[in-house]
């Protein structure tokens, strides 16, 4: 037997005992990002092998919060793509100012960046108060660093150019206090914010969303996994609603195109059709 073949199965034995002892399922996603992913993991925690993850896996307790932690790929920033979120301000929050309440689904929300950067997006249009954000993620860890929202200093410089190029209306320092080398947001963003654990691979639909922004999760993702979480997106959306992608996303070859118009060439955001019928 090659050195490959019993890697494979390392890593086969490993997807398992993850999904049997802790309920994740990694089987739909794209096999050499999960395979790399795994690699990765293995190196920071210093296993020897993957079948040695796989027994911390199955014999101590809070070792899967690492785990999940590690091969989720919580890489974001602060208005990442400017040019989503100034559309998202132009073309979209006058839409989403027509209804009275303003549910917001931010999928995938890593460490927080999206979610208040949205957030600064929704005050500075005067629609915060009648949003509300459900910030949700698979992983526990990623969502306790999202609640913080602290970033480091370093980053606040790239995150500032971006709100501008956003169009950004005033200045991103107005919206955190910088202590030490980190920077921390305002707390009243979070006011109407909820956090909360959702798997795009086993939970359900999410209430009536006015807006629905999953960005760069669905390239982790094999077809069929791909095309369940955006089956979730348009039965979450009310009619008229808005899907926003990642850039490197799209709805090209799902059955679900049908159901969408597309804004624009230059964005992945795409308009729940108003005559489009609920499917579930
Ligand atoms: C690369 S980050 C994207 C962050 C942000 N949306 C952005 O575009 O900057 C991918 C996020 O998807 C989350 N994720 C991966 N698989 C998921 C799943 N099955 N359900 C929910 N979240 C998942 C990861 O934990 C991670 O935080």
């Amino acid at each position: 037997m090659h050195t490959s073949d019993r890697h494979d199965i390392e890593i086969d034995l490993f997807r398992r005992a993850l999904m049997l002892r802790h309920g994740y399922d990694f089987t739909g996603y794209a096999p050499a990002s999960f395979k790399r992913r795994v690699l990765a993991l293995q190196a920071a925690v210093q296993a020897p092998t993957v079948s040695r993850l796989t027994e911390r896996l199955l014999h101590e307790d809070g070792f899967v919060r690492t785990v999940i932690g590690r091969l989720s790929v919580p890489v974001s920033e602060m208005f990442r793509d400017p040019s989503v979120f100034r559309a998202l301000r132009e073309d979209v929050m006058p839409v989403l100012a027509t209804w009275p309440q303003i549910n917001i689904w931010q999928a995938g929300c890593a460490h927080g960046e999206e979610v208040y950067s949205l957030a600064i997006v929704l005050r500075e249009c005067g629609l915060y108060e009648r949003a509300h954000i459900f910030a949700t993620d698979f992983s526990e860890e990623a969502l306790a660093r999202a609640e913080e929202g602290i970033y480091p200093l370093h980053e606040a410089r790239a995150y500032s150019d971006n709100y501008l190029r956003a169009g950004g209306t005033g200045s991103l320092s107005d919206w955190y206090v910088a202590r030490y080398n980190r920077i921390k947001l305002d707390e009243s963003l979070r006011k109407r914010v909820t956090f909360a654990r959702h798997n795009l691979v086993s939970d359900g639909v999410f209430g009536e969303m006015q807006l629905i922004v999953c960005r760069n999760v669905l390239i982790y993702f094999g077809d069929d996994l791909q095309e369940r979480a955006l089956g979730l997106f348009r039965d979450s959306l009310v009619h008229g609603g808005f899907l926003c992608l990642g850039n490197r996303e799209s709805l090209a070859y799902s059955a679900m195109a049908d159901d969408f118009e597309r804004l624009s060439e230059e964005t992945a955001i795409y308009r729940r059709g108003i005559r489009a019928r609920r499917t579930i």
